[in-house]
C-alpha cells in the first residue's frame, strides 16, 4: 500500500470511530474505583433501592428471600424485630445470580440481543467505509472485502432483529417511542441489509450499493444509539 494510501485511511478510521462514539456505554463509576464484582452489585442494588436488607443477627443460610420487603428504617430495631443492615457483597451478588435466572430459551435468546447486535454495526460500518475507500481509490481493490462484510452485515443484521423481536416481544406499536423507533429501524435495517447483499453480489449498479450502504450506515449508528438510550437511560451519552 502506497504512503497515500496510508493518509487515507487515518481520517477513515476516525470517522469510524466517531460514528461508533454512540454506541460506547459509559464507563462504570465502580469499574474506575477497582471495587470488587460483589462491591459492584452490591452498590447497584442499593442505588436502584432493591432489596438489600435482612434480619443482622440470622445466621447463615437463615436470610429470608423476601428481605427487601421489611421496610423498617436500615439499622433501627424494634422490640420485636432485631435490626437489619445491608447485605454483605458476597449476599447481594448470590441475590443478583439467582434474580438474573432465565426463566426459558426464548428469555435467553432475547438476552443474547445486545451480543449479536454488535456484528451488523461492525460490518456494516466497515463495509460503508470499504466502499467509501474504493469511491477515493479504486486500486486499494477491497471490492471482496466490501462484499464479505456486507453480506456478514446482513446476516448479523437478520440474527439482531431476530433476538431483538424475542426481547422486545412481537407486537406492532409500542407504548415506549424509544423502543418503537428501535423496533421498526432495527427491521428496516435487516431487509435493507438484504437488498445491499442482492445488489453487491448481483448488482453491476455500484452507485445503487453506495446508496444503500449510506442510509444502512447512519440507519444503524442511529439504532445503536437508540438501544443505549433503552439500556442506559436517557441521555446516555451525557450529550443532549
Ligand atoms: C439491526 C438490528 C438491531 C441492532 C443493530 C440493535 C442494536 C441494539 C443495541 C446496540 C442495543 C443496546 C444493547 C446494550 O448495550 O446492552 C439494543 C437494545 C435493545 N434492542 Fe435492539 N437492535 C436491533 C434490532 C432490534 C429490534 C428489531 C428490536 C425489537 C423488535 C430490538 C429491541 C431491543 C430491545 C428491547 C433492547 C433493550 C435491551 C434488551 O432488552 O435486550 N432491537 N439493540
Amino acid at each position: 500500500m502506497t504512503s497515500k494510501s496510508h493518509r487515507l485511511i487515518l481520517p477513515i478510521l476516525a470517522t469510524a470511530l466517531l460514528l461508533g462514539l454512540p454506541l460506547a456505554a459509559s464507563a462504570h463509576e465502580g469499574h474506575q474505583e477497582d471495587m470488587s464484582d460483589a462491591e459492584l452489585v452490591q452498590m447497584e442494588m442499593q442505588e436502584q433501592g432493591r432489596p438489600v436488607n435482612h434480619v443482622a443477627d440470622h445466621h447463615d443460610g437463615d436470610r429470608h428471600d423476601d428481605a427487601g420487603e421489611d421496610h423498617h428504617p436500615e439499622g433501627a430495631a424494634t422490640e420485636d424485630a432485631p435490626a437489619i443492615e445491608p447485605l454483605t457483597p458476597e449476599q447481594a451478588m448470590e441475590a443478583a445470580i439467582a434474580q438474573n435466572r432465565a426463566s426459558s430459551v426464548s428469555d435467553v435468546l432475547g438476552r443474547l440481543h445486545p451480543v449479536a447486535a454488535h456484528f451488523p454495526i461492525a460490518l456494516l460500518l466497515a463495509a460503508a467505509i470499504a466502499e467509501l475507500m474504493l469511491l477515493v481509490r479504486p486500486s486499494t481493490g477491497l471490492e471482496v472485502t466490501s462484499r464479505f462484510l456486507i453480506a456478514g452485515g446482513a446476516a448479523g443484521a437478520v440474527v439482531a432483529a431476530l433476538l431483538g423481536w424475542i426481547a422486545a416481544g412481537w407486537r406492532l406499536t409500542d407504548r415506549s417511542e424509544t423502543l418503537a423507533i428501535h423496533r421498526w429501524n432495527g427491521t428496516a435495517i435487516a431487509a435493507l441489509a438484504i437488498v445491499a447483499t442482492w445488489l453487491a453480489f448481483r448488482s453491476e449498479s455500484r452507485t445503487a450499493l453506495r446508496a444503500v450502504l449510506l442510509v444502512l450506515a447512519i440507519a444503524i449508528a442511529a439504532q445503536g444509539y437508540l438501544g443505549g438510550e433503552m439500556v442506559f437511560g436517557p441521555n446516555h451519552l451525557g450529550i443532549r
